[in-house]
């Protein structure tokens, strides 16, 4: 392993994984960066991962605090950017109550019904897929948190938890705006441009936390609140949680802005990867759409880079020291890229995962995250997928356009194909 010192305003958003794998293939597993003010240490394999992240949590589980992301948008005010500490520790409790193996089990009807909710949507009206796919992973997060039916989970809501992620990903990528570095431009005035950027954020997190809760405790007052987390949770807190709302608000939010645009990324990314499956009629093999599942998965992360985690104290990793506050970045990219002999990592190769003498690695092992802030949502996240794939292959024949291939584009927020999907009812 030979770590490299770099600047990393050189790297730039766009692709950054893809950068920092090539860093790998040059430089080594760890990539260290200075330059922001801050220490940044790209890890680009598993086993470093694992240690940092895994073996050694109680000095990894921090967030890096932004300027831009945390004291001007206020990111931290769910759970998933909060620092470590009791408030975090609150909220994981209440996220977990709802979200364990044998929790996630409950919403399958609901998860059923909106996944054929989304293949008549389809059907009536095809050329509209990406709106109602991305209408559909909406859905599903509204209807586990707040009890939204899926027929009321339209107009602004959807677009709100797009808009999170979209600036959330940029927001706490070290290097996307300068105030980050230079931490006093974050008394700029209010007409510059990143500072239009911070409040626009500001509203959106505002509106996740406030608007959905305040509805579920106006139902409740009406007595007309379907069951939900929220509802659950006000009915019967756990004890001796202070500010209780706060904290149901947080966990709430968290995960509605956390679930619905990765789900729907996955989503998006096995309804394009279909135009290159070897073999459309393996589908019905249950352990085959594991397989598929699971190649969509590595084929596009959700999530390329993780959520960066933040260091306590001072360490030593393999000889290399990385000082406290550093800034540690999971490159997850480079281990679903990893080269391989005999399956090409660039092709959608299902197969890979049922090759029992060189099996693929599970893509969840790497897919959400590390340690102590391990996606709260993973097990929610593998049945929607499961649900809304299997439906939309059960309903329709997806192919390419008539005009021949896809050209999709894998972009800093989610999949963008310069293509329109085609979708043929069979
Ligand atoms: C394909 C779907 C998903 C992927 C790939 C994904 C991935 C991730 C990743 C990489 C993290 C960061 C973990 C870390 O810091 O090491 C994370 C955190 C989180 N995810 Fe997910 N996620 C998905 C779906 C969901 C869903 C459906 C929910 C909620 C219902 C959810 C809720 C959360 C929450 C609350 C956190 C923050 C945990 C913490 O900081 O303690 N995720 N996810």
């Amino acid at each position: 392993m030979k770590p490299v010192i770099g600047n990393i305003m050189h790297v730039g958003l766009p692709e950054a994984w893809v950068k920092f794998t090539a860093h790998k293939e040059k430089y080594g597993d760890l990539v260290y960066f200075r330059g922001l003010g801050k220490s940044v240490l790209v890890v680009n394999s598993l086993k470093a991962m694992t240690h940092l992240l895994e073996k050694r949590a109680n000095n990894y589980s921090g967030r890096a605090r932004l300027v831009f992301g945390h004291d001007l948008m206020g990111l931290d005010r769910t759970f998933v950017l909060r620092d470590y500490g009791d408030t975090w520790r609150a909220e994981r409790k209440l996220a977990h109550m709802a979200l364990s193996p044998s929790a996630v089990k409950t919403y399958d009807s609901i998860l059923e019904e909106i996944a054929v909710r989304l293949a008549a949507d389809v059907l009536e009206a095809p050329e509209n897929f990406y709106a109602m796919l991305r209408l559909t992973t909406t859905r599903a997060l509204l209807a586990v948190t707040y009890g939204v039916r899926p027929e009321h989970a339209d107009g602004d809501i959807p677009l709100l938890a797009e808009e999170l992620n979209r600036i959330g990903q940029k927001a706490v990528l070290p290097g996307s705006y300068l105030c980050d570095t230079l931490p006093f431009l974050k008394y700029a005035p209010s007409w510059m441009q990143f500072q239009k950027e911070a409040k626009y954020g500001w509203d959106v997190v505002t509106n996740i936390l406030n608007v959905q809760f305040d509805h579920v405790k106006r139902e409740m007052e009406a007595g007309t609140a379907p069951p939900s987390l929220v509802q659950q949770l006000l009915t019967d807190p756990p004890e001796n949680m202070p500010n209780l709302e706060d904290r149901i608000k947080g966990a709430a939010g968290g995960m509605y802005g956390a679930g619905a645009d990765t789900t729907l990324s996955a989503v998006l990314a096995f309804v394009l990867a279909m135009d290159r499956m070897p073999s459309i009629n393996d589908i019905p093999n249950l352990p085959y759409v594991e397989a598929v599942i699971n190649e969509t998965m590595r084929w596009h992360p959700s999530v390329p880079l993780g959520v960066p985690h933040c260091s306590f104290e001072d360490d030593e990793y393999e000889g290399y020291f990385i000082p406290k506050g550093t800034v540690v970045i999971p490159n997850v990219w480079s281990i679903a890229f990893e080269p391989n002999d005999k399956y090409n990592p660039q092709e959608f190769i299902p197969e890979r995962f049922l090759d029992h003498a060189q099996p693929a690695l599970d893509p969840s092992v790497w897919a959400f995250g590390f340690g102590r802030r391990i996606c709260s949502g993973r097990f929610l996240a593998r049945n929607s997928i499961f649900i809304f794939a299997t439906t939309l292959l059960w309903a329709f024949d997806l192919a390419p356009p008539s005009t021949g291939c896809l050209d999709v584009r894998f972009n800093e927020y989610l999949i963008t194909f310069v293509s329109r999907i085609w979708i043929f009812c069979i």
